[in-house]
């Protein structure tokens, strides 16, 4: 009578803890949907934000004449563009400008990670003269 009473009691609790569990996943929400990426801010423009980076601290080195590509104003959009793997939009991470920048880079010693992460950026918007 006692293992009966046991039994019974016990296929009530399975019973119990299987349909909890149901109601459960049936009541649970899906997770709500990730919010939005953050809109695209303003494209990055060479006269304003890279060439800046150059006369400040590259032309010293940088300048005619010197280690190529010459990066004074009016002169490094050019220069560049007219070295092979320079500046490649098409995959912008393996621009040499980008690499030479970026930690570890042979000239990341002359700039911080902030420049070379402009310099990326505005190779990624299609590296144009603006
Ligand atoms: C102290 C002098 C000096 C400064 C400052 C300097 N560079 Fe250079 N740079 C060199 C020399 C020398 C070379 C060539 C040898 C080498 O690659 O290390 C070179 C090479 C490069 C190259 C590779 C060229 C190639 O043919 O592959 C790039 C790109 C470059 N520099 C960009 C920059 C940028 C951008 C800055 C400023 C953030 C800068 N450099 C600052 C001396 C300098």
């Amino acid at each position: 009578m006692q293992s009966k009473k046991l039994k019974k009691l016990i296929t009530i609790f399975f019973v119990l803890f299987i349909f909890s569990a149901c109601t459960k996943d049936l009541i649970v929400p899906d997770p709500p949907s990730p919010p939005p990426p953050p809109p695209v801010p303003g494209k990055i423009s060479y006269a304003g934000e890279i060439q800046p980076i150059f006369t400040e601290k590259c032309v010293s080195c940088h300048g005619v004449g010197q280690n190529p590509p010459v990066l004074t104003d009016g002169k490094s959009y050019q220069a560049m563009k007219n070295m092979a793997g320079m500046i490649d939009t098409g995959a912008p991470e393996t621009s040499i400008l980008y690499i030479e920048m970026a930690s570890g880079g042979g000239m990341s010693q002359h700039c911080n990670k902030a420049n070379a992460d402009s310099v990326l950026k505005w190779i990624s918007e299609g590296a144009v003269n603006n």
